[in-house]
């Protein structure tokens, strides 16, 4: 897929099927974050990616338990997806989650290439100190990006115009 059609026909996807995301597809994608700039070349992330149905629900639930009604889709699916991957940041200045947002998005744009539906998660940070005591882990979490297959695509969110946003000189 060319770039400019995988930048139009991405979308934040929260219903998934059942179909089956193989390693190699998940690789690909992730690899694809590693080649986002990256301020002074830090390349701050590291990634911890939960394949596991169990663990899966054992993360929903947690996030349901400090639900809101604006969680409860997140929750659904962080339990329907195929992989929930956790994006963990070295932060030592706002420059290093700027170039963690640029690998994220890297990876949903190469996940619709790849025909594979996606969604960012930063309701995940509700329960980041539950998931660093699971993962032992003490970087700082980012984000969570959901993927998965699924039966349709969602029709494009409103979104500004370009007049909306731009001044000229
Ligand atoms: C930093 C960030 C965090 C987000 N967190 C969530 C989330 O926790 N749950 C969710 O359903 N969508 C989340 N989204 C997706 C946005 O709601 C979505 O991108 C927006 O509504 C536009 O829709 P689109 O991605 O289909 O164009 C997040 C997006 C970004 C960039």
């Amino acid at each position: 897929m060319e770039l400019n059609k995988a930048i139009k026909l991405r979308r934040s996807v929260r219903h998934y099927n059942k179909k089956f995301l193989n390693k190699n597809t998940i690789k690909k994608i992730i690899s694809s974050g590693l080649l986002a700039p990256s301020a002074k070349n830090r390349e701050p992330w590291s990634f911890i990616v939960i394949k596991n149905k169990d663990l899966k629900e054992k993360i929903s639930n947690l996030l349901n338990e400090k639900t809101d009604n604006d969680t409860n889709i997140t929750c659904n699916v962080i339990k329907e997806c195929q992989a929930l991957i956790l994006v963990y940041g070295n932060i030592e200045n706002n420059f290093d989650t700027l170039s963690i947002g640029a690998c994220i998005e890297n990876m949903l744009l190469t996940a619709r290439d790849l025909n594979v539906a996606s969604l960012w998660i930063g309701y995940i940070l509700k329960i980041e100190k539950e998931l660093s005591e699971m993962f032992k882990c003490d970087k700082c979490l980012i984000s969570a990006v959901a993927l998965g297959y699924t039966d349709k695509f969602p029709r494009q969110r409103p979104r500004k115009t370009l007049n909306e946003c731009t001044i000229w000189y």
